[in-house]
């Protein structure tokens, strides 16, 4: 039998647009999902949407629509965003749907039955926002501690659950089950606050003040507080799921943000012992992304920023991996937009999109495109660090380090990168087409692997790139896909326009970061020949990425740099094109002058200068001596 894997993400408030921070974990969700569907795991992902509460009946009077109305245009905002964003899941659940109605019917009714549900009159300070009520000592500055937004003092009688009755089972679970709430450090803050005494929870609204819930089964004036509703869904989708699909209870991942782990740890886990369920395997709770000035993007706080609004621009897998690689699973990330740009232009447009390009160019110039059927050494480190990185990569997924799992692979492809530099097929083709052919094909295996192995988190650019190098597509991508082997000998690739172009930030939003004005000092009389240190520092020399390189016409010795100095694009002249190739060039990392007076140069303009020794008749480039992004001033 395969192993099965379920996973869930919070169902979101129909009343917020989607913004990044719902697309961030509903990535999430999909790229764990699509890694183990490549292990052979049977995969059920489910997200929805939660569309009871005071919040959902507000807005939906507001409007002048009936809640339910209201509900079915706002749910679909969320589907038609997971549509563009690749989104895979296997059910979809709605808390207004009547499968979903029944089981809360049913666990409520258990509930009830066993004695652990009691009415009682209380009082307590209500916040729409987060839908809960919080105690006077719970409040900062008389606002709610969660969305800072304002509270009002309700007295009602209302039933309640008697939480507090299995607070010791519920501490020794945590002490026994360490991984229950990852990362660990929100286990300790769960155990934390589950030290001090815990109320019981008010599980129901009379009626009288909100009509948008499940009614309460045996007493009509009321309807179920909205989390006790929700929470549920996590298993009712597993009693009634759509055709061909089978979860089973427990779920292995509740994926959510730490805004939401009382609710999810502490609730929930005590809701399903007393119905006497299992508890979920594990609650993953990841960070926020925060916006400008460090703060959390919210509706509320209007400071969201649109998956839309990214996803036209730049596309949905550069969006879908710039998230999971910027954010370290458990801690805050701030978005920038220049972040995010630089991301796409170093990993994908330059480490990976250059390094296919050469290889297609090559392939084509010396092979007629044709992958070469060479011996390959065994012994080649491109193969070993193959199989290390497939190996890595599963035990990394396994413990949810999205972000690291994306760097193992990327230094996978800068291996390759460097593995072709220092072999230079555009040198050894000249005199000896095995050894051109032997590194060709080497490095074209290296980055089919690549690519499989990036696959969940680009569904549909891998794919691009697998066409491109004309791999053999079966119907689904297979883990066994990520194995050396010598599937593309014989083949012949595409050599086409870039596969991740450049981008650059839209020129309303540019802001090029001049270094700060030097304060003038009194000048020091330097000794002859001497500079100060504040000379020195007026030349900006910054590392540069050669993006192309081309011949200038009816000249022997220059060449017309395009090059990437890490806040724009320049184009240099240098004299260069006597001892490097263009080909040899594109790639690499160089360093200029960039706060040269531009000049032309044989009617060419020039913006800068690069740096080069000349020893005897030889002249070569200068450096850095490993990876460096472009635009690092040198210090
Ligand atoms: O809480 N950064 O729904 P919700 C990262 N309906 N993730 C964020 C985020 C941010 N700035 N903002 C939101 C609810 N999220 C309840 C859940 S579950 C039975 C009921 C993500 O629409 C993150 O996953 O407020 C967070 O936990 C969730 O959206 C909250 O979504
Ligand atoms: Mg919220």
């Amino acid at each position: 039998m395969k192993k099965e894997f379920y996973l869930t993400t919070p169902l979101y408030y129909v009343n917020d647009e989607p913004h990044i921070g719902h697309a961030y974990t509903t990535i999430l969700a999909d790229v764990l999902t699509r890694y183990h569907r490549l292990f052979g795991e049977d995969v059920h992902f489910l997200t929805g949407t939660d569309e009871h509460g005071q919040k959902v009946a507000d807005a939906s009077r507001e409007l002048g629509r009936s809640p339910q109305e209201h509900c079915d245009f706002t749910s679909k905002r969320y589907k038609e965003v997971w549509e563009k964003l690749d989104i895979s899941y296997d059910d979809f659940i709605r808390t207004t749907e009547d499968r979903h109605k029944k089981v809360v019917f049913d666990i409520i009714n258990n509930i009830y039955d066993k004695g652990d549900i009691y009415q009682k009159e209380y009082e307590g300070w209500y916040s729409v926002s987060e839908e809960r009520f919080f105690t006077e000592k719970d409040l900062i500055d008389g606002k709610d501690p969660i969305g800072n937004r304002p509270v009002e003092k309700i007295k009602e009688t209302n039933y309640f659950f008697k939480m507090s009755k299995y607070q010791d089972w519920l501490i020794e679970y945590y002490e026994k089950n360490h991984d229950a709430v990852l990362p660990e450090f929100r286990l300790n803050e769960v155990l934390g606050f589950l030290r001090q005494p815990l109320g019981d929870l008010c599980i129901s609204r009379p009626k009288s003040r909100l009509k948008w819930g499940i009614p309460i089964p045996w007493d009509e004036d009321y309807v179920i507080y909205v989390w006790f509703d929700a929470l549920i869904n996590y298993y009712s989708a597993t009693i009634s799921p759509p055709e061909g699909t089978s979860p089973s209870w427990p779920c292995n991942y509740h994926l959510i943000g730490k805004d939401i782990l009382t609710t999810h740890a502490v609730y929930w886990p005590i809701m399903l012992h007393a119905a006497g369920f299992e508890l979920p395997k594990h609650i993953l709770a990841h960070g926020w992304w925060l916006a400008k000035d460090d703060v959390k993007m919210s509706k509320t706080t209007g400071n969201v920023i649109k998956p839309l609004d990214l996803v036209e621009p730049y596309g949905a897998d550069t969006f879908r991996y710039v998230l999971m690689r910027e954010m370290v699973i458990g801690q805050d990330a701030a978005f920038s937009e220049k972040n995010f740009i630089r991301r796409v232009n170093s990993d994908l447009a330059n480490d990976l999109g250059n390094l296919v390009n050469r290889l297609t160019k090559l392939l084509v110039q010396y092979f007629d495109g044709v992958v070469p059927d060479v011996p390959v050494d065994d012994e080649n480190e491109i193969i070993s660090l193959a199989g290390r990185t497939a190996v890595e990569v599963r035990k990394k997924i396994e413990s949810l380090q999205m972000h690291s799992t994306i760097e193992e692979i990327m230094q996978f492809v800068r291996a390759i990168n460097r593995y072709v530099t220092v072999a230079e097929p555009w040198k050894t083709a000249k005199t000896d087409l095995d050894t051109a052919g032997e590194t060709l094909a080497v490095a074209l295996e290296g980055i089919r692997i690549a690519t499989v192995l990036l696959s969940p988190v680009m569904p549909s650019k891998t794919l691009e790139l697998l066409r491109r190098i004309n791999a053999p597509l079966n119907d689904n991508i297979v883990w066994q896909d990520t194995a050396w082997s010598d599937v593309l000998s014989g083949r012949t690739v595409i050599h086409g326009d870039a596969i991740f172009p450049r981008v650059t930030l839209p020129k309303t939003s540019e802001k090029i970061e001049k270094p700060a004005p030097e304060k003038k000092k009194p000048a020091k009389t330097p000794e002859d020949g001497i500079i100060t240190y504040d000379q020195f520092k007026q030349v900006d020399l910054r590392t540069a990425t050669i993006l192309e390189a081309e011949a200038v016409p009816d000249t022997d010795k220059l060449l017309r740099l395009q090059v990437d100095i890490g806040s724009e694009k320049r184009q240099i002249v240098a004299g260069i094109a006597q001892h490097y190739s263009p080909e040899e060039l594109i790639g690499r990392t160089i360093i200029v002058v960039a706060n040269l007076q531009p000049a032309k140069i044989r009617g060419v303009k020039s913006q800068g200068m690069l740096l080069a020794v000349q020893d005897d008749k030889n002249l070569r480039l200068l450096t850095p001596d490993d990876e460096v992004k472009p635009g690092r001033r040198i210090s």
